[in-house]
């Protein structure tokens, strides 16, 4: 059994992060979204996996590189354009032969791995098996409707009325017949092959689909309410281990990660919070569920439900929550009159400001 994972994609939800980096590589609990994937994969004993890779390539190949450090050997397969997730699956012919093979979207967080999902498959004879979860707003996903004997009867791809609660979550199992259907499907009317018409051509000629629904946490991490979410989540996982400098009056309460590297001074800490490797917090409060990246700097602020990513510095600032902060990004207090607000925010950035 091989593995697909996919890293392509515009990601416009969580802009203007994915105007210069891969969503997939946003981290949560300060480790890249699409490692805790690839760990899963690994963990299900799969060791060869293609990476279909979009305009972001180049960081993914740098953060994955081939793939020894998860324990499997990774294969880059570039994509010229998002043409959509069967479009991939087309590309990747080569690669995959005719074995069978989980796919996997990058920006999927599954909390408890893929090993469920792929037991007995290969054994089944089916054509495929969907990971399947109940959420409140099926219209947002791929929604799979059953019918009385369990299998899939049909698929709709984010329908404005949903035939069911149960959404199509990101991660597949297939046989090789799936190749038939890759082909033989059109373009949508967003102009991408969808993978649930693949699914749905292999049900109409009377393949067997089967559904099997997730047990534990899953999120698609497209947005920023559900990367926060996601951090909460994995960071409500970690256990204390504070091995960096803590110093003066500094107050750690709650589970802590502190990297040996960090400087903590003068400051209140209330986990679970996890701080990277030369980051310095200085005269501040960092509250829970938050996640600090490396070499940042935070001095005389608060923050909280956050999510700072690497080399930023947040200075003078009261209070900070509900945020993702990008890579090398300041925000500090201003010192000179006009009594005024001054921002220099990216394209398609969000800023609330209380007043
Ligand atoms: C894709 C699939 C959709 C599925 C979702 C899960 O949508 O097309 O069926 O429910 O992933 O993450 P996308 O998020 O790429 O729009």
């Amino acid at each position: 059994m091989k593995a697909l994972v996919l890293t392509g994609g515009r990601g416009t939800r969580l802009r203007p992060l994915t105007h210069t980096s891969a969503k997939q590589l946003v981290p949560v609990a300060n480790r890249p979204v699409l490692f805790y994937g690839l760990e899963a994969i690994r963990d299900a004993g799969i060791t060869e996996v293609g990476i279909v890779t979009g305009d972001t390539g180049a960081e993914v190949r740098a953060a994955v590189g081939d793939g020894s450090r998860f324990g499997f050997h990774a294969t880059y397969i570039p994509q010229e354009a998002p043409l959509g997730l069967a479009h991939c699956v087309l590309i990747a012919r080569d690669f995959l032969g005719d074995e069978d093979f989980v796919l996997y979207l990058g920006d999927n967080l599954l909390i408890g791995g893929i090993k469920d999902l792929l037991t007995g498959f290969q054994d089944s004879g089916h054509a495929a098996r969907l990971l399947l979860s109940k959420v409140a707003e099926p219209q947002f996903y791929g929604v799979a409707e059953l019918d009385r004997d369990g299998a899939i009867a049909s698929l709709q791809e984010k329908p404005q009325v949903p035939r069911s609660d149960l959404a199509i979550v990101g991660v597949y199992a297939f046989s090789p017949v799936v190749h038939e259907a890759v082909r033989a499907i059109r373009p949508s009317a967003r102009g991408e092959l969808e993978i649930t018409d693949a699914i749905q051509w292999l049900i109409d000629r009377g393949h067997r689909v089967d559904p099997h629904i997730v047990s534990g946490y899953w999120k698609d991490t497209g947005r920023l309410q559900d990367i926060l979410e996601c951090n909460r989540i994995l960071l409500e996982e970690i256990e204390t281990d504070v091995r960096g400098v803590v110093a003066g009056y500094s107050e750690i309460g709650g589970r802590v990660v502190v990297h040996p590297d960090a400087v903590i001074e003068d400051s209140v800490l209330r986990g679970p919070v996890i701080i990277g490797a030369g980051t310095k917090i200085v005269r501040s409060y960092v509250g829970p569920f938050t996640s600090v990246a490396e070499s940042c700097v935070i001095e005389d602020a608060e923050i909280e439900y956050s999510i700072v990513l690497g080399g930023s510095t947040i200075e003078g600032v009261p209070r900070i929550e509900y945020s993702l902060i990008g890579r090398d990004v300041e925000v500090t207090r201003a010192v000179h009159l006009p009594n005024a607000h001054r921002l220099m925010v990216g394209d398609h950035s969000k800023v609330q400001l209380r007043i």
